[in-house]
């Protein structure tokens, strides 16, 4: 069974058909909100929306141990991601649709591991390529198969939030090489890899990050709303197709 993290732009799966919900207890506390459990095209799948039900948990402070340990005691199979960027890259438009290969982590005070020295050996997890190439690859080959077009690869910054960015900030992460800037994929990632998850990240443009393009004078998301929306139903049919579908599913019009 997969899961799905869903962020801003993604806090419901309307392609779940949804069975049933479930609250998971972890050693970390209480995770985002209840799991969601269902089928996409009669496949299992579970959602959980990052954010919580009503969007009212910031980046900052989310329980990402929580989130990551309740999917990994459901055994699910692997976690996609998906969280709206800024693009900080100039050919990157909002709506675009990438999917990243690496990451900056610029995040900090987070509780970003589960082994801090609670009852476990000291540990050094490799981290050299922090999303799964297989379940990065199904996703990449979804997305070609439906002709959607994708950009494949790219640096994510992972910065604290839950305030924007300064334009001299964005120049600094282009500087280190950065293509998308977001606040939720550390400690997401290292948390799903030290469990053993095969984890990988779609991330969709929202926003020209700041100072850039559209962003020149400040960041309205408002206007860019629509284009967000629409990308984001690419993204449901790209999952639809890597949990199995055959041909795409009828919209169930059912919000979890
Ligand atoms: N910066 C950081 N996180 C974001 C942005 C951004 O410009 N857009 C959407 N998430």
């Amino acid at each position: 069974m997969l899961a799905i993290i869903g962020g801003s732009g993604l806090t419901t799966l309307s392609n779940l058909d949804v069975s049933h919900r479930e609250v998971v207890r972890t050693p970390y506390g209480e995770p985002s909100g209840a799991l969601v459990f269902g089928q996409i095209c009669g496949k299992p799948a579970v959602f959980l929306p990052r954010h919580g039900y009503g969007h009212s948990i910031p980046p900052h402070m989310v329980n990402y141990r929580a989130n990551l340990w309740a999917l990994n005691h459901l055994q699910v199979s692997g976690v996609i991601s998906v969280a709206s960027v800024g693009g900080i890259r100039a050919d990157l438009q909002p709506g675009d649709v990438v999917l990243p290969s690496q990451i900056i982590d610029y995040t900090w005070g987070r509780k970003s591991t589960y082994f801090d020295g609670v009852g476990s050996p000291v540990t050094h997890v490799d981290f050299t390529e922090p999303y799964d190439a297989e379940l990065s690859r199904k996703i990449a080959e979804a997305a070609e198969s439906l002709s959607i077009p994708v950009k494949v690869g790219g640096v994510y910054a992972a910065t604290q939030g839950p305030r924007l960015e300064t334009a001299a900030e964005i120049n600094r992460l282009e500087r280190d090489g950065a293509d998308i800037v977001g606040m939720t994929g550390m400690p997401e990632a290292i948390l799903a890899r030290e469990l053993g998850l095969p984890y990988a990240a779609i991330s969709v443009i929202a926003n020209h990050a700041a100072g850039r393009g559209s962003s020149a004078n400040g960041i309205h998301f408002e206007s860019l709303e629509h284009v967000l929306q629409s990308a984001m139903g690419q993204v449901r049919t790209i999952i639809e197709k890597v949990v199995g579908c055959q041909a795409a599913c009828q919209p169930l019009g059912i919000s979890v």
